[in-house]
C-alpha cells in the first residue's frame, strides 16, 4: 500500500475498520477513514495515527451523492491522490440505521420503508461511493476498487431477503462497473464475507444460542471470521499483487458455503 491513498467508507466499525487499520497498516500513504458516524471515525483515524499513520476521519452518509462526491474529493485535497476505495458502507436485518428501521425482515413482513433503506445503503450507497471515487481514479490514471459484497450475494439466507437482493446487486454492481472502468486502468473486486466477529451484524446472531450454533456448525472452520480475515482478502485486492483481477470476488467464509445443503 506504500504510496497510495486510501478511502474507506463505514470505517468507523466492523469489517470497515478492520479494512483501514490493516491497509495503513501496510503503509499507505494516506487513508480517509470515513463513516456516517463522525465520532467513530475519529476513533479509527486515532487508531492509525497513533500507530504511525496517516488518516483523516470524515463524515458521510454513501446514501447522498453529494456526500460521497465530496468525501473522495476530500482524499484528492488532503493527500494528493487517491488510488483504492474499499466501500464497506452496509446495514442489514438488525436496525443498524436506528429510527428509520424497525429490524423487521422476514417473511414478508418486513415494511417497504425497511426495504428501501437496506437497499438506499447498501445499493446506491455503493455505487455512489464507487461512482465518485472512479471519477478522481479517471482523472489520476487508474485504481483498485473493492466493494465488500457478502456471501448472500450468491447464497440466499433466511429472513433477510432484502439484504440478500442488495448484496446479490452489490455484486452486479461489480461487475458491471469492472466493464466500464477496465479501460481507465480500474479494477473493481468484491469481497463477500460469511459471518464475521465484532461488527455490529453479528452481534444478534452471538447473542441467540440457537442461531449462534446453527451458524457455527455450518462453518467447515467451526468459528465465526474476524475483520482482519476479511481485510487480508481486501489488501490483496486492493493491492498491485491483484494485478489480474477484475470483476471478481472473494468469499471469506470458513467454509460455510463449501458443502451442497
Ligand atoms: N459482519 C458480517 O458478518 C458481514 C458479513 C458479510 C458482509 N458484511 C458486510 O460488511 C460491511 C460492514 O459490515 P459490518 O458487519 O462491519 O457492520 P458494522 O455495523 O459493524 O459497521 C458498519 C459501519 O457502517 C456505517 N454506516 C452505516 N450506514 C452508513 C451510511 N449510510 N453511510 C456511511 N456509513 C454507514 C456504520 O456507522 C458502521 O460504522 C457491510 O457492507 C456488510 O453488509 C458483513
Amino acid at each position: 500500500m506504500q504510496d497510495k491513498v486510501v478511502v474507506v467508507t463505514g470505517a468507523g466499525n466492523g469489517i470497515g475498520r478492520g479494512c483501514a487499520l490493516r491497509l495503513a497498516e501496510e503503509g499507505a500513504d494516506g487513508v480517509v477513514v470515513a463513516d456516517l458516524s463522525l465520532d467513530r471515525a475519529r476513533r479509527v483515524a486515532g487508531e492509525i495515527v497513533e500507530a504511525g499513520g496517516r488518516a483523516s476521519a470524515y463524515a458521510a452518509d454513501v446514501r447522498d451523492a453529494q456526500a460521497c462526491e465530496d468525501m473522495a474529493q476530500h482524499a484528492v485535497d488532503r493527500f494528493g491522490r487517491l488510488d483504492v476505495l474499499v466501500a464497506a458502507a452496509g446495514i442489514n436485518g438488525q436496525g443498524a440505521s436506528g429510527d428509520e428501521h424497525d429490524g423487521v425482515t422476514a417473511g414478508l413482513t418486513f415494511s417497504s420503508r425497511v426495504w428501501s433503506n437496506i437497499l438506499d445503503v447498501n445499493l446506491t450507497g455503493l455505487m455512489q461511493s464507487d461512482r465518485a471515487v472512479a471519477r478522481r481514479m479517471i482523472a489520476g490514471g487508474g485504481g483498485a476498487i473493492v466493494n465488500i459484497a457478502s456471501m448472500c450475494s450468491a447464497w440466499a439466507s433466511a429472513g433477510s431477503t432484502p439484504y440478500n437482493v442488495s448484496k446479490a446487486a452489490a455484486w452486479m454492481l461489480t461487475k458491471s462497473l469492472a466493464i466500464e472502468l477496465a479501460p481507465h486502468g480500474i479494477r473493481v473486486n468484491a469481497v463477500g464475507p460469511g459471518f464475521i466477529d465484532e461488527t455490529g451484524m453479528t452481534e444478534k446472531t452471538r447473542a441467540d444460542d440457537h442461531a449462534f450454533r446453527a451458524a457455527t456448525d455450518r462453518i467447515l472452520m467451526g468459528r465465526f471470521g474476524r475483520p482482519r480475515e476479511v481485510a487480508d482478502a481486501v489488501l490483496f485486492l486492493a493491492s498491485d499483487e491483484s494485478s489480474y483481477f477484475t470483476g471478481s470476488i472473494l468469499y471469506p467464509d470458513g467454509g460455510f458455503n463449501a458443502p451442497s445443503r
